[in-house]
């Protein structure tokens, strides 16, 4: 186990998650970093063809993290799995450095034919929690995925995509304080869609249009037929 690979790993930590306090901390009690710790053993064993080793090695890393790594996934430096549970990575998944992913991320598949079937995550991506990338699909540098997306479609580099499907959505100026990593964004009005939104928004007006025509109706002497 590489300590270069302990080392900046857990400064990433350090740096994407304002609750980690102490390095020691984050060793013990990160199950993201575990998890990572695990998968680079599985992951070797994969590659030497141990797949039984392999395998078990992942199941004894989900049972104990709650973060299931199919031993073949591709994973580059730095990656943090902030809180963890749920996150599911699939077989022919390949990720790149810096990247951040949330606890309930499924980078999945969609079909059950052989050969590459799960996305590709760029440098410096974070994805939100809950959010599902499927198939085989890009995710460009930097780009970032908001919490409970479903992502069908390739994303592209610096793009944020929101919603189901997800689709690309424009950046409101700066709220959040923290320049370098700005993960922590939450879609306005409780309302988890855009789209969904706009049709809440309309429908909203249209209530009080109806309640404007149904006041004026009742003005003494307007013609009934006439409001209508
Ligand atoms: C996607 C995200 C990164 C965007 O942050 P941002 O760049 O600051 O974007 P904004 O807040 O300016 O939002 C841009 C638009 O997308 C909408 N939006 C943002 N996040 C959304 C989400 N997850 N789902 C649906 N719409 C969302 C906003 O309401 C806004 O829409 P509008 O322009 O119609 O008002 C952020 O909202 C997000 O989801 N981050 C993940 C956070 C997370 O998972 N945290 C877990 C911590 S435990």
């Amino acid at each position: 186990m590489g300590f270069m690979f302990l080392r900046e790993s857990i400064k990433a930590y350090q740096e994407r998650d304002p609750a980690a306090r102490s390095a020691v901390t984050v060793f013990l009690c990160y199950p993201g970093l575990h998890a990572l710790i695990w998968h680079r053993m599985a992951h070797a064993m994969w590659r030497a063809h141990l797949y039984l080793p392999a395998r078990l090695f992942a199941h004894m890393g989900r049972f104990l993290t709650g973060i299931e790594i199919h031993p073949a996934a591709r994973i580059g430096r730095r990656l943090v799995i902030d809180h963890g549970m749920g996150v599911v990575i699939g077989e022919t998944a390949e990720i790149g450095d810096d990247v951040t992913l949330y606890h309930q991320v499924t980078l999945g598949g969609i079909s059950l034919a052989p050969g590459k079937r799960h996305p590709t995550i760029g440098n410096n991506v974070i994805i939100g929690a809950g959010a599902k990338v499927l198939g085989n699909i890009t995710v460009g540098a930097d780009a970032r995925v908001g919490s409970n997306a479903v992502v069908l479609e390739s994303v592209l580099p610096g793009a944020t995509v929101v919603g189901i499907p997800a689709r690309s959505v424009e950046r409101k100026p700066a709220h959040d304080p923290h320049p370098l990593f700005d993960a922590y964004g939450t879609p306005a009005e409780g309302v988890a869609d855009p789209l969904l939104r706009d049709i809440e928004q309309m429908r909203r007006e249209l209530t009080a249009l109806e309640a404007r025509v149904a006041q004026l109706s009742a003005w003494p002497g307007t013609n009934q037929a006439a409001a209508e």
